[in-house]
């Protein structure tokens, strides 16, 4: 798992699928001692402790990795951290990192990754439990309409969930500061002013800006309050969207910022549900990884 759009079609459905299943409490443990590290180089807190949670669930060993305390600090390269992981006996490592595709240098290491989130590359995971919110919302993609807003330049979550939902039927729509788009940015969608999106989508899905991501870009710079009013998802926005439409939001959120804070568990929200099949999406994302390599669950 480290680039969603690589995946076939009837692969992220059959991944769905067993997500689906482990919603529906379905319990499977591995059958042999099966030793997992959770690598983090980027600050987490969803992803990592649902891999966690889902790595317990699944009956695996996690092996504690605090960067923070490794040798990492004393000049060891990232090569050298997951050859060493794989010498002591690690079968698969979730890593997240900066540097996007910093799985391409794993290429001869015969241990598994799982891309926790590259940069502003791909967030395989999120996607995956995005759809699975979607999936249990609407049933299909085909034809529905998801609008991406905020940030969509420098974020791992809007890049790959436009690329892969259009692979699945979906009409993709962006919005946010222009400013912040370029050619590149909307290649797979379309960009509406924030005003019109509300009123035409079916998922309003906000991003956190990624200030971490914007150097010193003076284009970036907006106030909180200023940003709010021109782009973000207000009470007004709010009740100018379809019946039946969805609040989504990969989290972490900035309450008063991309979305009123007040709406943040509104009834159109799936920001909490999306949070809670995080889990069920990387358990199935883990099973599917280690049966690959041979491993079994029962
Ligand atoms: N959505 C997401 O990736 O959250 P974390 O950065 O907390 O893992």
């Amino acid at each position: 798992m480290l680039r969603t759009a690589d995946l076939s079609v009837e692969k992220i459905h059959k991944l769905l699928e067993e997500a689906t299943e482990f919603s529906k409490d379905k319990v499977l443990k591995a059958t042999s001692e099966i030793y997992v590290a959770n690598l983090f180089f980027e600050d987490s807190t969803r992803t990592k402790t649902s891999f966690d949670v889902a790595e317990r669930k699944l009956g695996l060993n996690v092996v504690p990795f605090d960067v923070s305390a490794s040798s990492v600090n004393k000049g060891e390269s990232l090569y050298d951290t997951v050859k060493t992981l794989k010498s002591i006996g690690i079968d698969l490592c979730v890593i997240r990192h900066k540097k996007e595709k910093f799985y391409d240098e794993f290429k001869n290491i015969d241990i598994s990754i799982i891309n926790g989130g590259d940069g502003t590359g791909n967030h395989p995971s999120q996607n995956l439990l995005d759809l699975m919110t979607i999936q249990q919302e609407f049933g299909d993609f085909k034809g529905l309409k998801v609008g991406i807003v905020g940030d969509v330049k420098h974020s791992r979550v809007a890049n790959s969930n436009a690329e892969v939902l259009r692979k699945l039927g979906a009409k993709v729509y962006f919005s946010g500061p222009e400013e912040w788009f370029d050619e590149g940015t909307i290649i797979n969608g379309t960009y509406l002013s924030i005003d019109d999106l509300v009123k035409e989508v079916d998922v309003v899905m906000l991003l956190r800006i990624q200030h971490e991501r914007h150097d010193n870009d003076k284009k970036m710079k907006f106030s909180a309050d200023k940003y709010h009013r021109k782009f973000g998802l207000t009470k007004e926005r709010e009740k100018a969207m379809k019946e039946g439409a969805i609040i989504m939001h990969p989290a972490p959120i900035n309450r008063g910022v991309e979305i009123d804070a007040d709406l943040v568990e509104c009834s159109r929200s799936r920001i909490f549900k999306q949070m809670e099949n995080g889990v069920f999406a990387r358990m199935a994302i883990l099973k599917t990884a280690l049966e690959a390599k041979g491993f079994e669950f029962k």
